[in-house]
């Protein structure tokens, strides 16, 4: 059986990964509105990505007994003033993700959940992709400088996203 910390923690975050799906669906939304379609398309993977992770754990805690309890999600900004603000949104947004994670692997080292542990190595992992992608495209806007073209062969390219697939543990 799950420790009530743990459950609160796991609880608490599956609300902080559904409002990271909140979040980027706005912003897919406001780049629909920019004419730029693929970095909407790319945001609105990006939010069924984080719905993955919500799954994840409540998947986790409800194979372990423990008992997921939704919350009300936080409405998010709705408003960026230009492509760059709204990717470095999204990557300090990231950094406040990560930060949660490892204070989670923190709470489960402490508390010598071993099967806590080992679900969140994954999300450890995840998050270094997912900071590195926002960051990849936070370059690639500085060196296009909002200039045109190269704003539209970037918003190209994330209009090639594949569909994330779901992590392990999530069956669909
Ligand atoms: Fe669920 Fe983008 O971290």
């Amino acid at each position: 059986m799950v420790k009530q910390e743990i459950q609160d923690s796991i609880n608490a975050q599956i609300n902080a990964e559904i409002y990271s799906a909140y979040l980027y669906m706005s912003m897919s939304t406001w780049f629909e509105n920019e004419g730029l379609p693929g970095f909407a398309h790319w945001m609105r993977l990006q939010a069924i990505e984080e719905m993955y992770h919500a799954a994840r754990f409540s998947e986790h805690l409800v194979d372990r007994g423990g008992r997921v309890l939704l919350t009300a999600i936080e409405g998010p900004p709705q408003e960026w003033n230009s492509t760059l603000e709204a990717v470095e949104a999204t990557l300090a947004h990231e950094e406040y993700v990560t930060d949660r994670i490892n204070k989670m692997m923190d709470l489960a080292i402490k508390l010598s959940d071993h099967a806590a542990v080992q679900m969140l190595g994954w999300f450890v992992a995840e998050q270094v992709e997912e900071e590195a992608s926002a960051g990849a495209i936070i370059d690639q806007l500085k060196l296009a400088c909002e200039a045109k073209g190269a704003l539209l062969m970037l918003d190209k390219e994330l209009g090639s996203r594949p569909m994330p697939t779901p992590p392990p543990d999530v069956n669909l």
